[in-house]
C-alpha cells in the first residue's frame, strides 16, 4: 500500500533503543551528536536586539520569499559578493531546498550525484522525490580529496544534478579552487546542474574564508548555493534557509518561473520569520564567533586527549562543527558506539551513518567545554577498558 520511496525498515536501531531507555530512566547523557547551538550554552544577543511579534496579521505571500527578506539576506549573508535579491529563494529548511531543487531538475528515476562520506539526509531526500542517488567518493590522506574518477564514472545519461557539500560534513573538507573549476567543467560537459551546499561555509577552522561556488562567474549550467539560519545563525528552530541561483542570466530566466511555481504550491516559510530576519541578521557575527571559538577549543582538547593513543586518530578538518575519529579497523564502530553509550552514557555517531569508509566515530564539537572534557575523559576510560 505504501510508496517504495520510504525505507523498508523504520524500526529504531539498537543505539536508539539504548538511548530511549536511558532517557526514560532520566540518566544524564553526554550527547556528542547534538548540532543545535541553542542547546549548547551560547549567548544569543538576538533576543535582546529583536522583539519578534507573536503573530503578524499582515501576509504577503510571495513564492520566492518576501522581497524585504530577500533584500536583507542578499546584503547580510555574503556582503562582499554583491548578490542579487531576485536570484534567491527561501525555504523552511535546507532539506526542503534540496527537495524543491530535485523536483525542479529531475523526473522520477533520474539520477543525482552525491558525495560519500557525507550528510546522510541528502540521499533520503532524493529517494523521497523518486530520484536515484549515485555516489562519488572522498578519499582520506592527511586531508580529504574528491576521487575524480569515481565521480566521472558515476555519470550516466540520466544524471541531472551534481551535489557538492562545501565544506563537507562531517569531513570538514572545502573544495579547492582547482577542483571547483574541474567540477564546473565536468558539469558543463554533461549538462548537470550543480547544488553547492555551503551551510557550514562560515565555520572554517583558521577563520579564513576559502573559495565558495559564489566565486565562479557566469556558470553555463544552473548553479545553486545553499545556506540557512540553522548554521549561519545557529538557530535551527527559526526554520529559514535559502538557495541562490548563480549562473548565466538566460539560465536564471528559465529556472525562476518554474521554481516559483513549485514554491507557490507550498508557501512554507513563515511570514513572521521573514519579517524578523532583518533584526536577526544584525547579530550573526557574535553567534558565529562564539561557535567558531568553541569548535576550535573542543577540537584542540580532542587532539590533546588522543595524541598518544595508538587506537585513535583525530582526522584533520578544515571546517564545520564535527570531528572524525579514526578507530582500529579490527573493531566494529557501531558496536563500540552502543557500548560507549551503555557503559559511559556518551552518545556519539558511528562513522557508518555518514558512509565513512573506515571504522570511526563522529563527534559534535558544539558542547559546552567542561561537559565536552568530561565526555572525552569517559571516552578515553572506555577505550582503555576494552
Ligand atoms: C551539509 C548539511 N546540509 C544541510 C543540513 C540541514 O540543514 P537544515 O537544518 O537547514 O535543514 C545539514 C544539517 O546538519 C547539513 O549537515
Amino acid at each position: 500500500m505504501y510508496s517504495s520511496r520510504l525505507p523498508i525498515c523504520l524500526e529504531k536501531d539498537k543505539i536508539q533503543e539504548i538511548l530511549a531507555q536511558k532517557r526514560r530512566n532520566q540518566e544524564q547523557i553526554f550527547d556528542l551528536t547534538s548540532s543545535n547551538p541553542t542547546k549548547a550554552n551560547f549567548n544569543y544577543p538576538l533576543f535582546n536586539a529583536a522583539e519578534p511579534s507573536c503573530f503578524n496579521l499582515e501576509y504577503l505571500p510571495e513564492p520566492q520569499g518576501y522581497s524585504s527578506a530577500l533584500e536583507t539576506i542578499s546584503q547580510a549573508w555574503r556582503p562582499e559578493k554583491n548578490l542579487n535579491p531576485t536570484q534567491f529563494f527561501l525555504t523552511s529548511s535546507t532539506s526542503e531546498a534540496y527537495s524543491i531543487l530535485f523536483k525542479l531538475f529531475c523526473n522520477g528515476g533520474d539520477e543525482v550525484l552525491l558525495p560519500s562520506p557525507s550528510y546522510p539526509l541528502i540521499e533520503y531526500l532524493a529517494q523521497s522525490e523518486a530520484v536515484v542517488s549515485r555516489k562519488y567518493y572522498y578519499v582520506e590522506a592527511e586531508g580529504w580529496f574528491i576521487d575524480r574518477k569515481s565521480l566521472v564514472d558515476s555519470i550516466t545519461k540520466r544524471t541531472k544534478v551534481l551535489v557538492i557539500v562545501n565544506p563537507n560534513n562531517p569531513t570538514g573538507h572545502y573544495t579547492c579552487p582547482e577542483q571547483m573549476a574541474d567540477l564546473i567543467q565536468i558539469a558543463q560537459s554533461n549538462n548537470l546542474a550543480i547544488i553547492s551546499d555551503e551551510v557550514f561555509y562560515e565555520y572554517s577552522r583558521d577563520g579564513v574564508y576559502p573559495q565558495s561556488f559564489l566565486d565562479v562567474s557566469n556558470s553555463k549550467v544552473p548553479l545553486v548555493i545553499l545556506g540557512g539560519l540553522s548554521k549561519w545563525l545557529g538557530l535551527p528552530q527559526a526554520k529559514l534557509s535559502w538557495g541562490y541561483f548563480h549562473c548565466h542570466q538566460d539560465l536564471i530566466r528559465e529556472a525562476m518561473p518554474r521554481l516559483s511555481w513549485l514554491l507557490d504550491l507550498y508557501l512554507s516559510v513563515s511570514f513572521d520569520v521573514q519579517i524578523n530576519i532583518e533584526s536577526m541578521a544584525r547579530v550573526f557575527h557574535p553567534v558565529q564567533d562564539q561557535i567558531r571559538g568553541r569548535v576550535l577549543k573542543n577540537e584542540r582538547a580532542l587532539i590533546e586527549a588522543f595524541k598518544n593513543d595508538p587506537k585513535v586518530r583525530v582526522l584533520m578538518s578544515e571546517g564545520g562543527w564535527n570531528a572524525v575519529l579514526a578507530l582500529p579497523q579490527a573493531i566494529e564502530s557501531d558496536q563500540w558506539a552502543c557500548d560507549l553509550l551503555l557503559k559511559k552514557n556518551v552518545y556519539l555517531y558511528s562513522g557508518h551513518l555518514f558512509e565513512m569508509p573506515f571504522q570511526s566515530f563522529v563527534v559534535s564539537l558544539l558542547m559546552e567545554p567542561s561537559q565536552f572534557a568530561r565526555s572525552i575523559k569517559l571516552m578515553t576510560e572506555f577505550l582503555k577498558e576494552i
